[in-house]
């Protein structure tokens, strides 16, 4: 099979939404503090009728019918998620109802966990799997599905929630160049969940930004490594069209791709201007740990890497900055937001994407696209996707009623035998919702 990628692609988030400034005032923090010193404008949440199941239930059935795929035709479905409603049960399983229907049960995959990285294994079985000598000609399909919630507190405005499915096959028009790839894993306590009771993870914020750059130096280093024994030639920013990052919020993307310039500056990489390297210059002699903590470096990069950020960077952040981070599905849904800003003009170019999970798995690796053709073609994914028209239609939610539907949800997870309000009415025609967890915890979802 020849230039394996992804061939389509859909994307559900929750109508409910609340804006990130009206939750500064509720939270009584400083003006600015999430929209300008985290950079986002608004966050998605699920209230008691959606959870990742149906959410990926949604993305799937709408992703299906959209590009007229035949359930048959899935011969494997990967799940990456790391919202945990069953220590055993994948939801890939839940998932599977789609399919029974229509006689397919021969489905290969199971679910991936590991904090945000988990739909970026998930993707890389499928695309592994159609590359391999197991592949029986059908497609692959992977979900990312994830509900952002945090404990009151300073990390509560970087949740978010969201649903992202994506049909794997060849001759994609978002191709994968399978041997540039670099990665980065150890062992790091950054963001984890060791209280099975909480949905809310323990997270250490500070630790978690350095984790997050040091994982992106090492990718970097690496990938550029893969990419001059591959091409002969050094590898930097220019080489590249556009840059997608895992999105917790959009001032760390803002950082990171300083970041890569700062790499570049080091390795004396081409791609780096005179103004720039002067300016850099005072910083060339930190140690690398000196560096993460230089505050200095840390403005003076972003200074320095604007009108390459706006470029490469900034058609990106869309749906990140306003539905939140989506963990698994954030580094997609940056991508999505890429083909909704530019699917005209898309043909020919690279992209590559870092994808970060903590605890910690890391890598960055390389995307070539083109046109396609339809249905599988860059500009009907837009058209699918309707990412403006679904933004739109939104429903802005005051501060007060998205705790208290936290607070309704602490109460409920891990729970059984409870109904919920069934109320649809704020969920788009063929949106999933959850009804009724019963006495043997078992989960009910209805289709509107
Ligand atoms: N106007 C403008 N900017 C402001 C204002 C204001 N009024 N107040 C603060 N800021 C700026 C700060 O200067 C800072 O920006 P800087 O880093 O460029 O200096 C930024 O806003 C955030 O302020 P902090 O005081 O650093 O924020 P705090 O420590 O309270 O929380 C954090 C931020 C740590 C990211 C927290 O939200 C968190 O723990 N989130 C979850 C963990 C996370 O997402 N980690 C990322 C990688 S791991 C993962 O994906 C889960």
């Amino acid at each position: 099979a020849k230039n394996v990628g992804i061939l389509a692609m859909e994307i559900y988030f929750p109508p409910t939404c609340v804006q990130q400034e009206a939750l500064e005032a509720h939270d009584g923090v400083s003006k600015g503090k999430y929209t300008i010193g985290l950079g986002q404008d608004c966050m998605a949440f699920c209230t008691e009728v959606e959870d990742v199941i149906s959410m990926s239930l949604t993305a799937v059935n709408s992703l299906l019918e959209k590009y007229g795929i035949n359930p048959k035709q899935i011969g494997r479905l990967e799940v990456g998620s790391e919202t945990v409603i069953d220590k055993s049960k994948a939801i890939k399983t839940f998932l599977m109802q789609i399919f029974e229907k229509h006689g397919n049960t021969d489905i290969e995959g199971v679910d991936s966990t590991n904090a945000c990285y988990g739909g970026t294994a998930a993707l890389f079985n499928c695309v592994n799997w159609v590359e391999s000598n197991s592949w029986d000609g059908r497609y692959g399909l992977v979900v990312c599905t994830d509900s952002a919630v945090y404990a009151e507190g300073p990390a509560r405005p970087t949740g978010g929630a969201a649903a992202i499915a994506m049909l794997v096959g060849p001759d994609a028009p978002i191709a994968f160049e399978s041997k540039l790839r670099g990665s980065h894993m150890s062992h790091a306590y950054d963001f984890y969940k060791p209280n099975l009771a909480s949905e809310y993870p323990v997270v250490d914020g500070k630790l978690s930004q350095t984790c997050y750059l040091m994982a992106l130096d090492s990718c970097y280093n690496q990938f550029c490594k893969k990419y001059q024994k591959l091409h002969g030639t050094q590898f930097s920013i220019s080489d590249a069209d556009y840059f997608v990052f895992h999105s917790p919020y959009n001032k760390l993307v803002q950082k990171s791709f300083a970041r890569l310039v700062f790499n570049d500056f080091v390795r004396n990489a081409s791609s780096v201007d005179e103004v720039a390297k002067e300016k850099l210059g005072p910083f060339s002699t930190l140690t690398g740990d000196e560096s993460y903590q230089n505050r200095d470096l840390e403005k003076i990069s972003q200074q320095v890497a604007k009108p390459l950020y706006d470029a490469k960077v900034q058609p990106t952040t869309l749906i990140p900055k306003q539905v939140g981070n989506m963990y698994t599905a954030s580094i997609y849904a940056a991508f999505a937001s890429l083909i909704h800003n530019k699917h005209t003009e898309l043909a020919g170019k690279r992209v590559i994407l870092f994808s970060y999970g903590s605890g910690l798995t890391a890598t960055m690796f390389s995307l070539r696209l083109h046109k396609g053709q339809n249905p599988f073609s860059l500009s009907n994914i837009a058209t699918v996707m309707n990412v403006a028209g679904k933004l739109k239609s939104r429903l802005e939610i005051p501060p007060e009623e998205f705790v208290e539907t936290l607070k309704l949800m602490e109460h409920r997870y891990g729970g059984k035998d409870f109904v919920t309000s069934k109320d649809s009415s704020l969920l788009a025609p063929g949106t999933y919702y959850l009804t009724e967890v019963d006495s043997m915890y078992r989960r009910f979802y209805a289709n509107k």
